[in-house]
C-alpha cells in the first residue's frame, strides 16, 4: 500500500519541489498549506506536472483543531513540516510572529500527531542554526548559536524535536538542514514567488537579469574569500526536495531519526553567481558594491558527507542548472501575471 504523506506547507517553494519528488517516487501526498506566502494556482500547476490533481486541505498549523480533523479523516504514515516564516530581516522586526508561527506551529503539529499515533516527521531546519559558522565545511557537530529571531526560532524547534525523540514514545524525526536554495523546477511551471522585492540574492539577480529591477548591490567586496564578496553553499530546490524523500526513506528503513545538512559542500560567491546567471539568461546583470549587510558572514558551507553516509543523498545540479532553471522560471512567472 502506498504511504500516505502530509506536506505542511506544501504549496511553498521547498514544499511543493518537494510534492513532486514524492509522488515521482511514489507516495501518496496530501498538502495542507493558509497560502499566507503560496500563489493559489500552486495545486494546479502540481497537477500539470505530476499528470494527479492535488489533493489540499487550506489550513493553518497553529489551528489545532484543523489538525485534529486531518489525522482523524484521512490515514497518514508521516507527515514533512515547511510551513513557517523563513525571512531573517522580517524576523527582526516581528520576533513573536516567528516564535508564535514557527515554534508553537511545530508543538501543535506535534501534539496533534501525537494524539493520532503519527510519530514520523521531516523537519524543515536551516543552516542558520550554526549561526557565524566556527568551522568550513561545516559539519553537523559544529557548534550551534543564533544571530536573529528567525535562527533562533529554527534552533528552539530543533531542541524541541530532540527532547521529543528523548521521550521515548516512538518519534522518528529527520532534520535537514538546508543551506541556500535556489533555482526551479526544469518545467518552469514551479518556484520561488516572484512577488515583491526579494531579499535573498537569486531571485534578486533573476529580476535584474529580467529588466524589472535595475541594478543589484553586492553587499561587500572586502571579504577574506578569494574575490572579496560572499561565499554560500547553493543547492538546487530539485536536489533539496529529493533529499526529502531519501530522508523519509531513512526513517522508514532505519527506524532511527538524523539531523543532516542539505548542501552540495561546494561554495559560491556573489561575482560568481552573478557572472554564471549572466551566462545562464544571456542577459547583462549591472550591479554596484555597496556596505556589507548586518548580520552577513564571510563563508557558509556544508560538509554534506553524512547526508550521503545516511541518506545516500549527494547534489547533482551544478550552479548553471540553478541559475538557468531559475531564469526559465524568471520568464514563465513574468508571462503568466501578464
Ligand atoms: N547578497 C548580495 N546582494 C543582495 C542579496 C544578497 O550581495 O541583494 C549576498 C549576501 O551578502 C550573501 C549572499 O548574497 O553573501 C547570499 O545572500 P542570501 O540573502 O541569498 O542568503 P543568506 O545566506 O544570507 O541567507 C540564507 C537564507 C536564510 C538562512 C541563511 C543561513 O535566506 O533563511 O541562508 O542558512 F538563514
Amino acid at each position: 500500500m502506498k504511504q500516505r504523506v502530509l506536506l505542511t506547507g506544501g504549496a511553498g517553494y521547498i514544499g511543493s519541489h518537494t510534492y513532486v519528488a514524492l509522488v515521482e517516487a511514489g507516495y501518496d501526498v496530501l498538502i495542507l498549506d493558509n497560502f499566507s506566502n503560496a500563489a493559489r494556482d500552486v495545486p494546479k500547476r502540481l497537477a500539470k506536472i505530476t499528470g494527479h490533481e492535488a489533493v489540499v486541505v487550506e489550513a493553518n498549523v497553529l489551528d489545532r483543531a484543523s489538525l485534529d480533523r486531518v489525522f482523524a479523516e484521512q490515514k497518514i504514515d508521516a507527515v514533512i513540516h515547511f510551513a513557517a516564516f523563513k525571512s531573517v530581516g522580517e524576523s527582526v522586526r516581528k520576533p513573536l510572529a516567528y516564535m508564535q508561527n514557527n515554534v508553537v506551529g511545530l508543538v501543535n503539529l506535534m501534539q496533534a500527531m501525537d494524539n493520532a499515533g503519527v510519530r514520523r516527521l521531516v523537519f524543515s531546519s536551516s543552516a542558520t542554526v550554526y549561526g557565524e559558522a566556527v568551522e568550513l565545511p561545516t559539519p553537523e557537530t559544529a557548534p550551534l548559536s543564533y544571530g536573529n529571531p528567525y535562527g533562533y526560532s529554527k534552533l528552539v524547534c530543533e531542541q524541541i524535536i530532540e527532547q521529543t525523540v528523548a521521550s521515548d514514545r516512538g518519534w522518528t524525526v529527520g532534520v535537514l538542514r538546508y543551506f541556500n536554495p535556489v533555482g526551479a523546477h526544469p518545467s518552469g511551471l514551479i518556484g520561488e514567488d516572484p512577488s515583491g522585492i526579494p531579499d535573498n540574492l537569486m531571485p534578486y539577480v533573476a529580476k535584474v537579469a529580467a529588466g524589472e529591477l535595475p541594478i543589484l548591490s553586492v553587499f561587500g567586496n572586502d571579504y577574506p574569500t578569494p574575490d572579496g564578496t560572499g561565499v554560500r553553499d547553493y543547492i538546487h530546490v530539485v536536489d533539496l526536495a529529493r533529499g526529502h524523500v531519501q530522508s523519509l526513506a531513512a526513517l522508514e528503513r532505519d527506524g532511527q531519526g538524523h539531523v543532516v545538512n542539505l548542501g552540495t559542500g561546494r561554495g559560491y560567491s556573489v561575482l560568481e553567481l552573478i557572472a554564471t546567471y549572466a551566462r545562464a539568461s544571456n542577459r547583462d546583470i549591472p550591479y554596484k558594491i555597496a556596505p556589507r549587510r548586518d548580520g552577513d558572514a564571510a563563508a557558509s558551507y556544508a560538509d554534506p558527507s553524512l547526508a550521503k553516509k545516511v541518506l545516500g543523498f549527494e547534489a547533482q545540479y551544478d550552479l548553471f542548472d540553478m541559475c538557468r532553471t531559475s531564469w526559465v522560471w524568471m520568464q514563465n512567472s513574468a508571462e503568466t501575471a501578464e
